[in-house]
């Protein structure tokens, strides 16, 4: 049994209080942000489509699932405030729950929303679920209702390498390693989008309103100058007496979801990897205490110690080096009885600190150990005698061994995430599995604050040399926009409607969602020997 943390939080102080209200404020304006984005594209749109008889996304997504499965859903604010705030989730749902017994990718279009068509996030997000399948090795479930590319934004969307074509790219690498690649197409699949059928290892077609084509009527009228209809040229009957394009008829989306779990139904059980894992018990303290321990401003420091002790089984941590390096904390613990490793923040990173990172990180990895950092980094530590002293040296180790580790990492980023401790820390450049924001989180390049003084101190000197000297006045007005800019870039939201993260989540269901991800990741460990690039020493 490793000790326990013992919490100093005294939960009737006045700044626990002030704190819990202002944090719990947070995670309820977010939740609120989100259930308003689930609602989908407008409700005249919502109407429409219920009246052509079809489920809504997350209706659908709802009636495959298995009863009482959980549904792990990736970037649900993609989008938010972006194309003038008009396409929620970037119109397509993703996430992972479990249908017939397998863990499964889902990818549904919804078509309420721009008729489903892909914007740049919407690629951006289909590719992102499809990484997620590719590296945890899970079989995709995409529900098909789509116009294609969204054309205005053509350019965005179509030529490069991660753009639409990648998709039907990826399907075909995830069906190379045997990872069942199923669709139910509920309603159109148009030109490049007839590929998500047509290049999976099985398809469903909803009679009435499925319809696949390369080409629409339209299209095809203005192309050949012949008439037809949808159902004629591209519809459920066609392609599955006719052109073989799909494989199954269904009456309505229900049948057409119940045929998807039956096709899942099918699929041989992967045998996960046996990651260690002891009989599950809940923490010593209530993850709701988070709330009064995050400060109201990031400046204030808190201790990591107090959070890892309302996520992990019985608030018992094995630290490691606990008395070295201290600004970085390092430990074993379990969750919901898996063993992971904790690599967390308690201040800016020193060499030491750096180095001990390293040391953990080669633990975890060589006894295939799931790694969790807790970001709260402002960076590595600054100053002529830390760059004597070969901070960048450390910090390259420390950033060669997170690049290299093999093992499952997830990251959360619990205050703050700026410059070389976000790479560090695991940031999204070194492909943790997941990677959450809470709702008090910040990330950035740096500080607002030091960017403004950083581009203004170069502004000040150019004009200098110009013989021209800035008074206070002039040099607050260069500092105010780069000020805002930072300020409105940094916030979870900005992020998280980037795909800069995978959601924005309440911290006190932070155990919750890593249980789950430990589970979807054990999937697929490397279990090749673990090798690592040059450390420079
Ligand atoms: N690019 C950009 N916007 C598109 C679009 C496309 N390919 N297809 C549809 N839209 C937009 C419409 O302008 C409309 O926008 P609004 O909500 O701002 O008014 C919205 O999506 C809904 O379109 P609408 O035609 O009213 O909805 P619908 O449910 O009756 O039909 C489609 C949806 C997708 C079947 C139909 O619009 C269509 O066939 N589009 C063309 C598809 C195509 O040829 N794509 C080729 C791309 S590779």
């Amino acid at each position: 049994m490793a000790p326990k943390i013992a919490s100093s939080i005294d939960t009737s102080s006045e700044i626990y209080k002030k704190r819990y209200a202002y944090n719990k404020g947070r995670v309820e304006e977010i939740s609120k942000i989100r259930a308003e984005i689930a609602e989908g594209g407008s409700q005249r749109a919502r109407e429409i489509h219920k009246k052509r008889g079809k489920l809504l996304v997350r209706e659908r997504i709802e009636f495959v699932l298995d009863e009482g499965s959980p549904f792990l859903e990736i970037a649900p604010f993609a989008a938010y405030d972006i194309y003038d705030n008009k396409a929620p989730c970037a119109g397509i749902v993703a996430g992972i729950g479990k249908i017939s017994g397998h863990l499964v990718m889902i990818v549904a279009n919804d078509a309420t929303v721009k008729g489903g068509t892909y914007l740049p996030l919407t690629i951006k997000k289909h590719i992102r679920a499809q990484r997620i399948a590719m590296e945890n090795r899970l079989p995709c479930l995409y529900i098909v209702d789509s116009g294609g590319v969204f054309l205005p934004l053509q350019e965005d969307v179509f030529p490069d390498k991660e753009h639409f074509g990648n998709i039907f790219y990826n399907q075909a690498q995830l069906s190379k390693e045997g990872l069942l690649q199923v669709a139910v197409v509920a309603g159109f699949s148009t030109a490049g989008g007839a590929y998500v059928p047509a290049m999976c290892d099985q398809t469903v077609i909803v009679k009435g309103t499925g319809a696949i084509f390369i080409g629409g009527p339209p299209l095809v009228k203005a192309a050949t100058g012949e008439d037809v209809s949808v159902e004629e040229l591209g519809g459920a009957n066609v392609h599955t007496k006719i052109s073989g394009v799909a494989d199954y008829l269904a009456s309505d989306d229900e049948d057409a979801l119940i045929k998807a779990r039956e096709i899942f139904s099918t699929l041989p059980k992967d045998k996960p990897f046996e990651l260690d894992r002891d009989t599950p018990s809940e923490p010593d303290y209530d993850a709701d205490e988070i709330y009064g321990i995050l400060p109201t401003d990031l400046k204030k420091p808190f201790d990591s110690r107090e959070i890892i002790a309302r996520i992990v089984d019985s608030s018992e941590f094995d630290e490691f080096k606990p008395e070295y390096g201290r600004t970085l904390i390092s430990g074993f613990a379990r969750i919901g009885g898996y063993l992971v490793g904790i690599i967390a923040n308690n201040g800016v990173i020193f060499p030491d600190s750096a180095d001990k990172g390293a040391h953990f990180i080669e633990l975890c990895s060589y006894r295939k150990i799931p790694i969790l950092f807790l970001q709260n980094i402002t960076g590595f530590m600054i100053g002529k005698a830390y760059e004597h002293a070969g901070i960048a040296r450390a910090g390259a180790k420390m950033i060669n061994a997170v690049a290299t580790s093999s093992v499952p990492k997830f990251t959360v980023i619990i205050g703050n995430s700026y410059g070389a401790g976000n790479y560090a820390m695991c940031g999204r450049g070194y492909n943790p599995r997941f990677l959450w924001m809470w709702p008090n989180a910040k990330i950035a390049v740096m500080g607002g604050e030091q960017a403004a003084d950083t581009l203004a101190q170069v502004k000040v000197n150019q004009l200098k040399r110009a013989g021209k000297e800035l008074n206070t006045e002039e040099i607050n007005a260069l500092k105010q926009p780069i000020l805002d800019d930072y300020e409105r870039q940094s916030s979870p939201l900005y992020s998280s409607a980037r795909l800069w993260d995978d959601g924005i989540i309440d911290p006190a269901k932070t155990r919750e969602y890593l249980m789950l991800a430990i589970e979807i990741v054990s999937h697929n460990i490397d279990k090749s020997k673990q090798r690592y690039a040059i450390f420079r020493m």
